[in-house]
């Protein structure tokens, strides 16, 4: 069966993109990523695309005079590369809703919260000034209004006392590579959809696994 064709967007190292790098890897992987595209020159993510000789496009929105030039230029870039799903991953700048809304289903985040808490910055921090128990990190597809969007995996952080917005980054990183390519198989593999705006698993088998810490 073809494979799942992936634009990977990222503004920064790129630890994500790595863990889909190393996923499609795999000859039975059911994804391959087409091409890494960058809103930020210096993203460390552009050499980890170059060394898996994977195309890597830098579309600088400071070179641009509005966001709507900007997302045009992403869009066309995607379509050129007749893009099925847009992984965004680390992906830091906000999208507008016309954007947002020509790749409705066909684009997903990752965010270091489990939402809907917690969206937007300095989540880690946030989460242990508050002194919650546990913190997390959530896939889900992307929608107008920011970090919103039918949730299709969840993994649960418990956050140490002695724990530091730092510790807790790398740790949720950890649950984040294990998590991207696991939610991009099942996307390729058609086991999801979508309906009243919640993400369901075709087979129940698969939707007890993707409901919270898979793989973990
Ligand atoms: C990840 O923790 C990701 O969840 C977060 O940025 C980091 C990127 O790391 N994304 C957001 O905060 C988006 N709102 P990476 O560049 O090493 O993949």
């Amino acid at each position: 069966m073809a494979k799942l064709r992936l634009a990977v967007m990222i503004s920064g190292s790129g630890t994500n993109l790595q863990a889909l790098i190393d996923a499609c890897a795999d000859p039975d992987y059911p994804a391959e990523i087409q091409v890494v595209i960058s809103n930020r020159p210096d993203a460390g993510g552009l050499l980890r695309a170059s060394k898996a000789g994977i195309k890597a496009v830098v579309i600088d929105h400071k070179k641009f005079e509005d966001r709507e030039s900007f997302e045009d230029a992403l869009h066309v870039c995607l379509k050129d590369h007749q893009t099925q799903l847009v992984c965004l991953a680390g992906f830091m700048r906000i999208l507008n809703a016309e954007f947002v809304n020509r790749w409705r289903d066909r684009m997903i985040n990752i965010h270091p919260s489990l939402l809907p808490s917690y969206k937007g910055l300095n989540t880690h921090a946030r989460a242990i000034e508050d002194g919650v128990r546990f913190s997390g990190c959530t896939i889900h597809y992307v929608r107008p209004e920011m970090d919103n969007g039918p949730i299709l995996m969840q993994a649960v952080i418990p956050i140490a006392p002695d724990e530091t917005p730092e510790s807790l980054a790398t740790k949720t990183l950890t649950y984040e590579h294990q998590m991207y390519p696991a939610a991009v198989k099942l996307i390729a593999d058609g086991n999801v959809r979508i309906s009243a705006g919640k993400v369901v698993f075709k087979d129940t088998e698969l939707g007890e696994t993707g409901l919270i810490s898979p793989l973990i």
